[in-house]
């Protein structure tokens, strides 16, 4: 079992069995998660929907140490996107302030657990307090060489292809014959990080939402029923376990088959 599993994960419990299946060999670099259902799951409590948000970064906390114990090098996490501002405007309020609190408590821990904070999607736009804290945080681990928890906020996957486009173009003049895959992907805002090998999405939809447009081209995709809020490290492995259960062929024949 991976080292830094032990003394944390129950002797005998259905975790530790999950975890022993693993192949240390075949983790996945990035895992990045569409954390889904907070709503529901409050709902189903007769509970404000900003309890199931409450909730839901409780299950941040738990996948992130999760994570960085299982030796991921990136988690990417869509916590907010251009649709979500679609919302009542006090959810949206509300939803700002728990990510900054979150910023606020877990600094120590990413600090002490030597974890880098990273965003992606459009800042700009966000309310300046959690802006600040971002900057704040990202600032604070930016040294950090452990894992990096990549927080999509404002994020757009067709969005961020468009800048990326843009961006390249205000370069200067780029010649039709030099535009190509790897130069493209400089330009997106996860320019510099692998692309996800698992991407996890919660509550039973099976959509992408624009998520990672570009980037999950060869992602193994797992979903699960369960709600955001009550997810936890078991179905963490359990995706993984999943995972490492997959071909990945990348569009070839592995291992090659026939002939012409
Ligand atoms: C989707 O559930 C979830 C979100 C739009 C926000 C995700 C936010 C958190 C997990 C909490 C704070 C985040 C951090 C990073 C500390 P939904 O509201 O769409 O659920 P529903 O589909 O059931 O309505």
């Amino acid at each position: 079992m991976l080292e830094k599993l032990k003394g944390y994960l129950k002797p005998g419990s259905p975790e530790e069995k999950l975890a022993a299946q693993l192949d240390p060999k075949r983790m996945p670099r990035h895992v990045a998660i569409i954390m889904d259902g907070n709503g529901r799951w409050a709902g189903k409590r007769n509970l404000p929907r900003i309890e199931g948000h409450r909730a839901g970064s409780k299950s941040v906390r738990e996948v992130v140490e999760a994570c960085a114990r299982l030796g991921i090098e990136v988690l990417t996490l869509f916590a907010f996107s251009r649709e979500n501002w679609k919302r009542p405007k006090r959810e949206v309020a509300r939803l700002w302030k728990l990510l900054e609190e979150y910023l606020k408590k877990e600094d120590k821990v990413l600090m002490e657990n030597n974890l880098r904070l990273k965003t992606i999607g459009r800042l700009e736009d966000i309310p300046e307090s959690t802006r600040r804290q971002l900057e704040r945080v990202m600032a604070l681990t930016s040294s950090n060489s452990g894992m990096q928890i990549v927080m999509a906020l404002n994020y757009g996957g067709r969005m961020e292809i468009v800048d990326a486009a843009r961006r390249w173009a205000l370069q200067g003049s780029v010649r039709p014959e030099d535009l190509d895959e790897d130069g493209f992907s400089r330009f997106l805002d996860t320019a510099g990080l692998p692309d996800p090998d698992l991407l996890i999405r919660t509550s039973g939809e099976s959509r992408i939402s624009n998520f990672l447009l570009w980037q999950i081209a060869y992602s193994e995709i797992w979903i699960t029923k369960v709600f955001w809020p009550e997810f936890r490290k078991a179905h963490l492995l359990e995706a993984l376990v999943e995972f490492q259960k997959r071909e990945r062929r990348f569009g070839a024949l592995c291992p090659p088959r026939g002939r012409g």
